[in-house]
Order: C-alpha cells, then sequence, then structure tokens
C-alpha cells in the first residue's frame, strides 16, 4: 500500500515579487502604474515616530539573516542628538545559495528604492546609501538607473513631493569581498578603508557610518516598508507566523526541477516548496539541504516538515539565515560539499581573528586529506575540535558559520567520512592537493 502524499497547502503569495513578470517593471512609469510610489505619499503625511511604531507593529524581521525586529531597530536610532543620521542598505547579498535580492534589484528597483526613501524618513535621515555587490554589474544598472529615474520625479533630492523632506541616495558598488556582507566591514568599505568587521556594541545604530547613527537593512527588509505602508501591520501579520510575520522569498536550488525564488508565507515547510518547484529531479532522493545558506546547520530528510520560520528552524537545530534552500540528493556526497564551502570560508575569511584565519585553513587540509583517501579516525576529532575554538571565539559571524557544514555533516552523516577514511568509498581527490598541506 502507498502512503498517500500530503495535500499541498502552500501557495505562493507574491507581495515582493508581485511586479517581477509585469513587463518593464523597472521603468518608473510601470511601477507607479502598479501602486509604485503611493506608500511614499502616504507615509509622507505620517509623523516619523508612527511609521516606526507600524513597523514595530506588523513585526517585520531582518531578511539578511538574522532576524533582528526591524522596528526595534529603528527605534534606537537616538533622535535630537544633533548628529547626521545614515541608511544604509546591504545588498551585497553573498552568501552560497541566496539569491533573493539581486533579482529583487534587477526586477523591481524602485520597490527597493521607495523603501529607501520611507525608512529614512522615519529615522529622520537626509543621506541613504545602498551597498551593492560588485559582480551584480546588472543588478547595479537597474538600480542606478531607478535612481536617477526617481530624482527626475521629485522622489528623491531636495523638498520631497514638497513636503519639506531632503534625501540623496547613493548607489555604491563593492568589490566582491564576501565579507563586507558584515554590517560593520561594509560601513568601514563604504567609508573608504578594507572592509573587515569592527567590534560590536557599539552597534551601528548609534555608531555607524562615520561614527553617526546608522540602520543597516538588508534589500527584502527595506523593499517590505512600501507593502506594509499600504496594507498595515495587520495585512501583513496575516501572513506568516505568530513570531515570524510576512511573507518570505525562499531561494532554491540544487536537484529539483524547478530552482528560482519562491515567495510563501513564512512556515511553509520544504516538503510544500518543493511541491512548488515540481520536486526532485527525476532519479534523485532528497538527503540533505541548507535551511538558509551554506552558514547554517545542514538538516536531512527527516526535516522535510519544519516550519521554515525563525522558531521552526531553530526548533530543528540549524538557522533560517537567509532563506537559501540548497537541496542535495542521494547522488551527493555531504562530505564534498562540506569541503567545498570550507574553501569559499578559508577564501572569504578577512585573517583579522585567528580561529577563523587558522581553523579554516587547516579545516580545508583536513578535509583534503579525508577526500584523498587519506585520512584518519583522529582526523575527525580534529575538525570537531577546531569547530570548538571557532565557534563563539570568532570576531564576526563568518568563523561561526564556516562550523556549520562541518558539525552537522558530522552528526547526520558521518558514516560517510568513516567510508573514505575505511576506504569503501574512493577518494574523491588525488593526492596531488596535497602538495602544501
Ligand atoms: P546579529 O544578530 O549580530 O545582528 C543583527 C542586527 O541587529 C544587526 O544589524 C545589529 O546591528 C543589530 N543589533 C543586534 N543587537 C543589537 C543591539 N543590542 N543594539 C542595537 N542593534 C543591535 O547578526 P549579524 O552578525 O549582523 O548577521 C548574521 C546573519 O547574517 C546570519 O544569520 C547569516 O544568516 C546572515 N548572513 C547573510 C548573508 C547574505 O548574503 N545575506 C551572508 C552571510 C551571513
Ligand atoms: Fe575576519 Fe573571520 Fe575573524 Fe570575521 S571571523 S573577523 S572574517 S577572520
Amino acid at each position: 500500500m502507498t502512503t498517500p502524499r500530503p495535500e499541498t497547502v502552500a501557495k505562493l503569495t507574491p507581495v515582493l515579487t508581485k511586479r517581477w513578470l509585469s513587463p518593464d517593471a523597472w521603468r518608473i512609469g510601470t511601477y507607479e502604474q502598479l501602486d509604485g510610489y503611493a506608500a511614499l505619499r502616504k507615509a509622507l503625511k505620517a509623523h516619523p515616530d508612527d511609521l516606526i511604531q507600524l513597523i514595530k507593529d506588523s513585526g517585520l524581521r531582518g531578511r539578511g539573516g538574522a532576524g533582528f525586529p526591524t522596528g526595534l531597530k529603528w527605534g534606537f536610532i537616538p533622535q535630537g542628538d544633533g548628529k547626521p543620521h545614515y541608511l544604509v542598505v546591504n545588498a551585497d547579498e553573498g552568501e552560497p545559495g541566496t539569491c533573493k535580492d539581486l533579482p529583487l534589484m534587477t526586477h523591481d528597483p524602485h520597490a527597493l528604492v521607495e523603501g529607501v526613501i520611507i525608512a529614512s524618513y522615519a529615522i529622520r535621515a537626509n543621506r541613504a546609501y545602498i551597498y551593492i555587490r560588485g559582480e551584480a554589474v546588472h543588478a547595479a544598472r537597474r538600480l542606478r538607473n531607478a535612481v536617477q529615474e526617481a530624482y527626475d520625479k521629485g522622489y528623491l533630492g531636495r523638498n520631497i513631493l514638497r513636503t519639506g523632506y531632503d534625501l540623496e541616495l547613493v548607489v555604491h558598488s563593492g568589490a566582491g569581498a564576501y565579507i563586507c556582507g558584515e554590517e560593520t566591514a561594509l560601513l568601514d568599505s563604504l567609508e573608504g578603508f578594507r572592509g573587515q568587521p569592527r567590534l560590536r556594541p557599539p552597534f551601528p545604530a548609534t555608531h555607524g557610518l562615520y561614527a553617526s547613527p546608522t540602520v543597516v537593512n538588508n534589500v527584502g527588509t527595506i523593499a517590505s516598508v512600501p507593502p506594509i505602508v499600504l496594507g498595515g501591520a495587520d495585512w501583513w501579520k496575516s501572513m506568516g507566523t505568530e513570531k515570524s510575520s510576512g511573507p518570505m522569498i525562499y531561494s532554491l536550488s540544487g536537484r529539483i526541477v524547478n530552482p528560482g525564488q519562491y515567495e510563501c508565507s513564512m512556515g511553509v515547510t520544504l516538503r510544500e516548496l518543493l511541491e512548488l518547484a515540481g520536486g526532485m529531479q527525476p532519479g534523485h532522493n532528497l538527503r540533505f539541504w541548507t535551511p538558509g545558506g551554506s552558514s547554517t546547520p545542514l538538516l536531512a530528510a527527516e526535516h522535510l516538515d519544519v516550519p521554515l520560520d525563525f522558531e521552526g528552524v531553530a526548533a530543528a537545530g540549524s538557522i533560517l539565515g537567509t532563506t537559501a534552500t540548497q537541496i542535495f540528493s542521494d547522488q551527493d556526497c555531504p562530505v564534498y560539499a562540506t569541503y567545498r564551502w570550507l574553501e569559499f570560508y578559508h577564501h572569504e575569511s578577512c585573517g583579522k581573528c585567528t580561529p577563523c584565519r587558522e581553523g579554516n585553513y587547516w579545516m580545508v587540509r583536513v578535509y583534503r586529506r579525508i577526500l584523498a583517501g587519506q585520512g584518519t579516525h583522529e582526523d575527525l576529532d580534529t575538525l570537531l575540535d577546531t569547530c570548538d575554538n571557532i565557534l563563539g571565539r570568532s570576531f564576526c559571524g563568518l568563523g561561526d558559520g564556516a562550523t556549520s557544514s562541518v558539525t552537522s555533516s558530522l552528526k547526520y552523516f558521518k558514516q560517510d567520512y568513516l567510508d573514505y577514511i575505511e576506504g569503501r568509498t574512493a577518494p574523491k581527490l588525488s593526492e596531488k592537493t596535497l602538495v602544501g598541506a
């Protein structure tokens, strides 16, 4: 008897993605025809504090990975302090597997520009920056074009819509370093320094760009602001779960029929997302997956029904992160996948602190040894011990994130490691990769 397939309850909830398929949605004329800049007109009639309260009431949480409450962050900006305030949008999307902000900026750049203006007005900033990943040339071009269109229409610059509010918006391209997605490294880079994380606290809310109060928010967070202003907090909270409100863009990649971006209410499960995405590719069975990019602990096939919201994923022992679900099958090797991610972290480590700089260097070498068929049982203890000395002892989240796939793959797939060590799996790397190790 076959087990009946559970009914799919998931539906797409297009809010941030609703204009993506409209022709020329990136042009201001199309955007205006599709509700564009209506939220800005409404917001500029409200008191900035009321806008902050609205965002608090909506329960919006940061879409960059950490899920920090957005309204709370805006409320940290000291008022009447005589200092300039800044809004900085983190568009340096670089987490492996993550692909939600770049399509948003390419298809619907005005959604971000409108959100920037409303958020800047709320925190009383007169200057804002969008720091975009250096490799994202096409998205940056679209964004710059949108900013110019907004200036030409009087949505940016001096005396916006004759309300007396002024805002200058600059699009700044980074130079392709993953670490510049860490908010304080991003601020250093924006100031013209080498991008390396700063000690926190103090947080950017009080000591940010040029040591002034600064809100740093992800693209998806800021693009969520116009729909909340138009639809209201209760409408936003009608999607998602109690503590993880609203829709979320899940980027699906790997062994599935239709990879891409799927916007659903938070709390959707991987089983439901897979059904929306056409299922696994023929001949492939789900074996392991990341719920939120490579910095989040791996989950296994037994986690298909975990609600993909901040609390649900945490209860399963991982992190929602950037909602980048990378799907691997029974034809993929968790040891090799972890090695490839570690190579990435080793390459992108900024070198400021010892645990991350040295730990990732050595772990890459241990993995090469195992994958070349020369590993030992002690290597597995060495890996766990090294992770112990990186996690919680690194200066920023990059070091912590690097350990996620190591510890979780050893938890769920230790046998795969033993198969290399004990000679049951053929080496994947040649001995040449060990030269210099
Ligand atoms: P965090 O939890 O330390 O901070 C989150 C935000 O809240 C920051 O803006 C921080 O300034 C603010 N904050 C926290 N406590 C505060 C306080 N007491 N006062 C004022 N502000 C406060 O997380 P972090 O290190 O900023 O980000 C880590 C996340 O980034 C990870 O979960 C990871 O998933 C994600 N990530 C995303 C990438 C991407 O490409 N989108 C790349 C790599 C990581
Ligand atoms: Fe640099 Fe890694 Fe230390 Fe972060 S954890 S400061 S990336 S060396």
